[in-house]
């Protein structure tokens, strides 16, 4: 058998973490016959919850799990993390200045890098779910000298779930049946969908791309603003879908993508004119346990300004945190 894997989850007793845990434990991330070992990261007042969380896993005798261990201190949950999901973080509330924002997560995310580059596996993987994701992913990597960049992401696989959905509903197919869809920019309401290279069952889609109407009032802002749709339906915010697609972006990093590519935010290179030094959602492969984004495709005009809006918004986020101290 291979040796177990060590997974840290930050937020571990939060709504996402309550989601998350199970499927991880249960062998969705990476096979029924991978032994997982938990390490779970809390606040000091939210310990208690976790070890309730950790009661319920035990109960649940899940055969690929081994240990679970709690711990309030980041150096010690971050400790030979092969894995890590950084789901805690502090998003913005109503009313809140964005540096109160940006700072409360410096606070986070600058102290959690530090602990992965002291004491996380060589082949460390992090995915940061915490808003403002790409900024936090940001702030993180660049307090981990030692860890290549390109092993911090941010999710924005929910936004391109969400997106096959919206397009396999209109298109009268299964999600499975849609390829070539991408999610580009900011987790926030500046990401852009892209359908302009979509297919179903192999197929381009021109007649539902020509209707405009629907693909800029309709699909784009649906995708955008699910989020708070979810929030306003359930009373709380989307964290099921957010931890099944969490689930999705670590197992294609892990084990490859099977479609011809998904979205995932990486450290940008420059590609596709997005400045290069932000974490930003583009269409990616993942092989051999990288990132690799997929280079070529051919951007109209209408994605040109969709895209550099958001890679204004993450420069903007990067100026501001760089302007605190923060990265
Ligand atoms: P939640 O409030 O239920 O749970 C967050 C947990 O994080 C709490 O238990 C809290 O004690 C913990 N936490 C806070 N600071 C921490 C720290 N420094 N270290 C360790 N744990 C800490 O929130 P929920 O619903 O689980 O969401 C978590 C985050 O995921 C939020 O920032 C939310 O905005 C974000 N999110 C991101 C999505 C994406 O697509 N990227 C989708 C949905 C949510």
């Amino acid at each position: 058998a291979n040796a177990p894997v060590n997974v840290t989850v930050t937020g571990a007793a939060g709504n996402i973490g309550y989601a998350l845990l199970f499927r991880i434990a249960s062998g969705a991330l990476l096979g029924p016959d991978q032994r997982i070992n938990l390490r779970l990261l809390e606040i000091p007042q939210a310990v208690k919850a976790a070890e309730g969380t950790a009661m319920e896993l035990f109960d649940s005798a899940f055969p690929a799990l081994g240990t679970v261990d709690i711990f309030d201190d980041p150096v010690q949950a971050f400790e030979g993390a092969n894995i890590a999901f950084l789901v805690g973080s502090m998003p913005r509330k109503a009313g809140m200045e964005r540096a109160d924002l940006l700072s409360a997560n410096g606070g986070i995310f600058g102290p959690q890098g530090e602990a992965l580059n002291a004491g996380a596996a060589d082949d460390v993987k992090v995915l940061v779910v915490g808003n403002p994701a790409n900024t936090n992913a940001l702030i993180a990597a660049s307090h981990a000298p030692d860890i290549p960049a390109s092993r911090f992401t941010a999710m924005t696989r929910l936004d391109h779930n969400r997106a096959l959905a919206q397009l396999a509903a209109r298109a009268g197919c299964h999600v499975s049946e849609i390829d070539k869809v991408t999610v580009w920019g900011n987790h926030s309401t500046t990401q852009y969908p892209d359908l302009t290279h979509a297919t179903v069952n192999g197929a381009p889609i021109p007649e539902i791309l020509a209707d405009r109407t629907w693909v800029e009032e309709d699909f784009i802002p649906t995708v955008a603003k699910r989020g708070a749709a979810i929030i306003a339906a359930r009373g709380a915010s989307s964290a099921a879908s957010a931890a099944s697609a969490a689930i999705d972006h670590v197992r294609d990093w892990c084990q490859g993508t099977t479609s011809s590519w998904t979205s995932s935010s990486i450290m940008s290179d420059g590609s596709y004119g997005v400045a290069e030094g932000i974490i930003s959602s583009f269409p990616c492969t993942a092989v051999d346990g990288e990132w690799k984004i997929v280079e070529g495709l051919e951007i109209d005009d209408f994605s040109r300004a969709k895209i550099d809006a958001s890679a204004a918004e993450l420069l903007d986020e990067r100026a501001a945190v760089a302007e605190m101290g923060l990265i």
